[in-house]
Formats: C-alpha cells, structure tokens, sequence
C-alpha cells in the first residue's frame, strides 16, 4: 500500500506551497529585521510546514517547540487543551511567533496565546499554514495564514489521519475508503 491510495484530490500542490512560504518568510524577514526573534513550532503537525518556513526567512530566527494535548475530540470542543512539552526558551522580551498547521476550532491557539503572553514577549504573532474558517469556534485569526480550505478533512504536509499520512508532500483530502 502506497499512501497516495489513501488520497482523494491534492488540495495544495508542491509548487503552489513553496510559492507562499517563500512569500510569508519574506514578508517576517522584513518585519522582524533587527529584532530578536523566536519561532515556536507545535509538534507535530507543524514540524514540516516549519522547516520549510524558517528556512524562507533570512534574518537570524531562533526556534523551539512545544507540544499540546487535547482531551479527545468530544474535550476539544469544550476548549480543554493542555501543554505536554513546554519551551526551553525564556521569552521574555523577545519577538515570537507561534507557527501551526491549522486553525480549526481555534481552542488550541487561543491556550497557546493566553499561555504564552504571561510570560511577557516583546510580540507574540500566529502563523498558521491552514485556515478552516467553517470550524471555529472561538474568535481568532492568524496573523499570517497560507492558505484558507473548506470544512474537508485534509492530510499530508505534516497532517495525519490516526497518525499516519504526515509525510506526503502535498495538503491532500483523504479518500473516504481511507477513513476507518
Ligand atoms: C491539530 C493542529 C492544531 C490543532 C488545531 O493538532 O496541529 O494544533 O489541532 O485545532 P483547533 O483549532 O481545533 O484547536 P492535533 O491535536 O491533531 O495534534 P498534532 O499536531 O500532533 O497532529
């Protein structure tokens, strides 16, 4: 089995992903020139979509990364997130920006914001790779967001579905025989 047998349609392409990372880094680089400034990425589903976006950005960026939980997807609604893997960084009077994969609820990055601006950064900015508008359910934006989807369940470019999926290159729907 091969993983594109579990896709329906890709719904970003390779090329069409490059060109906007390569439009949002230069856009922070210019923004954040002179400044301090601190990536944060959200395991897992960020991983990828980060490495590609600091790697777009040619002013010097630190990075760290965090890890969040939900209680299942029943808690999620609730807004119950909790934090499984903190910084190593102190943020404290630096510039940071939360990078995710998407948006959806919202619940996870109205937690991380909230958590992250008691600890006083100089900024603190989202950016996401994914919007669902449809889905949310508290009111909040990205500051930078690639590319805004319909309510569809997507996979790959760091996405699973039950974990698997995250490594084809592509944001893809899944194929309805692929959902168990
Ligand atoms: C996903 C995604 C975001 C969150 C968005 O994480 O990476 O963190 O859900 O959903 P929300 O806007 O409804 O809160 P998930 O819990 O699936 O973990 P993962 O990143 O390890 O896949």
């Amino acid at each position: 089995m091969k993983v594109y047998d579990s896709v329906q349609r890709v719904l970003v392409s390779k090329e069409e992903l490059q060109k906007r990372i390569a439009e949002i880094g230069s856009e922070i680089s210019r923004e954040y020139e002179g400044k301090q400034l601190l990536m944060v990425c959200i395991l897992r589903g960020s991983a990828i979509f980060f490495a590609d976006l600091v790697r777009a950005i040619d002013i010097p960026v630190r990075m760290d990364f965090m890890a969040i939980s939900s209680y299942g997807s029943g808690a999620r609604s609730s807004g119950e997130v909790r934090m499984v893997k903190d910084l190593n960084t102190k943020i404290e009077d630096l510039h940071v920006i939360i990078v995710e994969d998407i948006i959806d609820s919202g619940y996870t990055i109205k937690y991380l914001k909230n958590l992250l601006l008691q600890r006083n950064p100089a900024s603190l900015k989202v950016c996401t790779l994914l919007d669902k508008p449809e889905r949310r359910e508290v009111d909040i934006e990205g500051d930078y967001v690639g590319f805004k989807i319909p309510n569809e369940f997507v996979i790959g470019y760091g996405l699973d579905y039950a974990e698997d999926y995250r490594n084809i290159p592509e944001v893809c729907v899944i194929a309805p025989s692929a959902i168990k």
